[in-house]
This record gives C-alpha cells, sequence and structure tokens, in this order.
C-alpha cells in the first residue's frame, strides 16, 4: 500500500486539498458504519429510522435508536485518520474538510475548519419550530418537548429525503470545484449529493484518490485509490504531502 506514483510525483505543487470523510473513518473508533452487519440496530436499516415518516409515526423508537448511538460515542475518541487530518490543514496552504459524519469526532481531534453537511449528533433541534433544544444526550425514554411550541425535539442530523444544509454543501462544492487533489476515505459513495464531490472535482481536472479498504460506487471515476484502512491510508498521504513540501 503506498501512494500511486502519478500522485507522488505532483506531490510538491499541491496547494489544494479538499477531503471528503464518511463513516468508515470512525469506524477504527469503535463507531459503527451504516453498511455491513454492525449497522444493523434490532434488525431495522438505518434508511427505516434515518427519515422524517419514521420519526413522526414513531419518535419513540428514532429517538431510542439514537440514544444507543449516542451511547456508542461516549466512549469513541479520535484515531490515526482523524489526527493526519488535522495535519493535512497544517501543512496544505487551502485545506477544506467536508464530512458525511455526524459525531464530531475530526473537532475533537482538532480540526478546526469542519463542513458538517450531514449536521452532528450531539445537537438537537425542535422539528416544527426548527429552534435549538438543550437535552439530556443519554436520555433514552422517547423525545422531550420543545420549550417554546411543545413540538418534538428530534436529533440535527440530515434524514434521507431532507436538503442538505446549502451553506455548508455550497463551500464545499466551490472548494471541490478549485482543488488540485481530491480525497473520498471511508464512504461508500452512494449517499447523494455528497457522492457527486469528487466527481465535481474530478471534472474540474483535480487528481481523484480513494482510500477506503474496499472498492466502491465511487472507485470507477476514481485516478488512484489506497487499498487501505483510514488511519494507514492519511498517515501515508500526509507523510507524503511533507516531504513534498521538504524537498527542494
Ligand atoms: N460516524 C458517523 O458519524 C456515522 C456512522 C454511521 C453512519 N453515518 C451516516 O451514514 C451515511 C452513510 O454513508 P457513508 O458513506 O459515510 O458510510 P457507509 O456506512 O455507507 O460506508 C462506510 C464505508 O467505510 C468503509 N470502511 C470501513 N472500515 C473502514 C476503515 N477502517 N477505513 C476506511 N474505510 C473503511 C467501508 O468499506 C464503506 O465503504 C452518512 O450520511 C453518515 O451521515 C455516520
Ligand atoms: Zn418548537
Amino acid at each position: 500500500m503506498t501512494v500511486p506514483d502519478a500522485l507522488r510525483a505532483t506531490v510538491s505543487r499541491i496547494r489544494r486539498v479538499v477531503v471528503l470523510t464518511g463513516a468508515g473513518i470512525s469506524a477504527e473508533s469503535g463507531v459503527p458504519t451504516f453498511r455491513g452487519e454492525q449497522g444493523l440496530w434490532k434488525q431495522f436499516r438505518p434508511e427505516e429510522l434515518a427519515n422524517v415518516d419514521a420519526f413522526l409515526s414513531n419518535p419513540s423508537l428514532v429517538w431510542e435508536w439514537y440514544a444507543y448511538r449516542r451511547k456508542l460515542l461516549s466512549d469513541a475518541q479520535p484515531n490515526a485518520g482523524h489526527r493526519a487530518l488535522v495535519q493535512m490543514e497544517r501543512l496544505v496552504e487551502d485545506f477544506v474538510l467536508v464530512t458525511q459524519n455526524v459525531d464530531g469526532l475530526h473537532q475533537v481531534a482538532g480540526s478546526t475548519k469542519v463542513l458538517e453537511i450531514h449536521g452532528n449528533i450531539r445537537r438537537n433541534h425542535c422539528q416544527h419550530c426548527r429552534r435549538p433544544a438543550q437535552v439530556d444526550l443519554l436520555q433514552s425514554e422517547g423525545p422531550p418537548k420543545c420549550d417554546y411550541c411543545g413540538g418534538l425535539v428530534r436529533p440535527s442530523v440530515v434524514w434521507f429525503g431532507e436538503p442538505l444544509p446549502m451553506e455548508a454543501f455550497g463551500e464545499g462544492d466551490r472548494a471541490a470545484r478549485r482543488c488540485d487533489l481530491f480525497i473520498a476515505v471511508g464512504t461508500s459513495g452512494v449517499v447523494y449529493p455528497a457522492a457527486s464531490l469528487p466527481l465535481t472535482a474530478k471534472n474540474a481536472g483535480a487528481y481523484f484518490l480513494e482510500i477506503n479498504p474496499e472498492s466502491t460506487d465511487l472507485s470507477r471515476y476514481a485516478d488512484g485509490a489506497l487499498r487501505a484502512s483510514a488511519s494507514d491510508g492519511l498517515t501515508e498521504v500526509v507523510t507524503a504531502i511533507a516531504s513534498g513540501r521538504n524537498s527542494p
């Protein structure tokens, strides 16, 4: 597993990098991904629970699933993959981190600028009036009621069928159009429009590198792939960028 030669040859000229992360980067922190055995909870597929209809028809069930996921997160620590991205932010002149993750581990690791295009599971707001709500995050007895309007409080994540936060996605999209290198790491590339970002970057002339132990729906568009874990793959790329900076 090494950085592809074509990328290594140009690494000293790379000034603008966009990284798109998915659940796979947090797998090594013990946070389950959505695909594969571990993603299942009480035999439900995530798509069945992560949507507004499921929440309105069975608020307690959906709230309980989030309580379970928050509990898993309460012990999770960032791993070497998250930390490699903190280093990359320091090394690269124009660096943009776009995450589909809702776990907040990039910020815990020390990344200062993170575009959270699917929200954050640690925050909540009212489904009815949209005001932010402070709740006991480990509460598992159904969703609380909003203090202002009595509406149901829900996690501040983007559910299937809901629009993305326009500002964050727009910023990620603009960064994708101007970058030299786009890295998709730990994402299956099946959730749109997030999965369109690497294609946008590639169409604008960027080198597209995929880091994932398995091939994905994005693989056929990739200019190069590191079939490795997020921690090994990102450490490798940061080392290559750092050595590119030090060479004459
Ligand atoms: N940690 C989280 O915040 C979290 C967890 C589960 C799901 N989600 C949500 O799930 C949606 C699903 O899309 P997704 O593409 O992010 O995840 P996904 O579950 O669809 O895919 C995970 C990908 O990670 C890869 N992977 C597994 N272990 C890895 C490792 N050690 N290193 C690198 N890659 C590894 C898998 O091969 C797979 O391609 C997202 O919208 C996200 O909001 C978030
Ligand atoms: Zn309200």
